[in-house]
């Protein structure tokens, strides 16, 4: 059963903006996820030069934009005149790469809650992105409720942030969790696990929840293993497949909560 204090947000949240409806965090991305219905969003976030945040799944920029080379290497404004939309469809062209700071303001002006991935290579730029993520989340989304979450695979990242933003809910993002959650989880403060759903099971549901922790499962793109998750009491699931995994699934599968 759900408890709304361990999970006050939407329990079905849309991939990377618009999952595979529109380029991959991009700004349209995130109007059509609202405009399919769904309350929140899952975004990556990475910073440029000058250490200004954006969306950006990979490091690098060739698969997503027409530009080339590591996105840190680019400025926003530099990043601004690449065109994000083309790789998608040409019906996308022109798509920029959005600031995190331009996305928070579409989420708040749409009304969606956003869970915020901090994206980082090595320890060092992940303790960067980290304190610079999360103090301008904190300023963003000053008066949110919920807050946005934010997440990472990376640990230094999300103590970093806990020291920048330590009122802004933490999640740890791994593939599989590992056997030392709890104290991961503890040392963090973070408040939930975030796992890639073939990896859940339903005694580690139980677990994480009798020690007061969320459980998030990515990316479910069927509604039948939506279901299942749902059914062994999996908080929320993240989703590539807007049009069938919908935002009421829950609720029209009769699963509590
Ligand atoms: O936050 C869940 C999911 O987004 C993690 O994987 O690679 O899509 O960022 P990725
Ligand atoms: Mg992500």
């Amino acid at each position: 059963m759900l408890n709304p204090t361990r999970w006050p947000y939407p329990r079905v949240i849309a991939h990377r903006g618009g999952g595979v409806h529109a380029p991959e965090n991009t700004l349209v991305g995130v109007r059509v996820a609202g405009s399919l219905g769904f309350g929140g969003v899952e975004f990556d976030v990475r910073l440029a030069r000058y250490a200004v945040p954006v969306l950006m799944h990979d490091d690098t920029l060739e698969r997503t934009t027409s530009g080339a080379g590591p996105v840190g290497e680019l400025d926003a404004a530099e990043l601004r005149a690449l065109d994000a939309g083309s790789w998608f469809g040409n019906e996308y062209a022109g798509e920029h790469v959005p600031t995190f700071e331009a996305a928070s303001a579409l989420c708040r002006g749409l009304g969606l809650w956003a869970n915020v991935e901090i994206k980082a290579e090595g320890p060092d730029e992940a303790a960067e992105a980290g304190r610079v993520i999360a103090g301008q989340a904190a300023r963003l989304w000053r008066t949110a409720s919920p807050a946005p979450l934010l997440s990472s695979f990376s640990e230094e990242a999300l103590a970093a942030a806990r020291e920048a933003a330590p009122d802004l809910p933490r999640a740890l993002l791994v593939h599989a969790a590992p056997a030392d959650w709890r104290e991961r989880l503890l040392a963090l403060g973070c408040r939930a696990l975030h796992c890639h759903h073939e990896t859940v099971t339903p005694p580690l549901v139980a677990a994480l929840h009798e020690a007061g922790f969320g459980l998030l499962a990515y990316p479910v793109n069927a509604v039948g293993r939506a279901v299942q998750l749902f059914q062994m009491g999996v908080d929320a699931v993240v989703t590539d497949e807007l049009r069938d995994v919908r935002p009421d699934l829950p609720a029209q599968f009769g699963i509590a909560g």
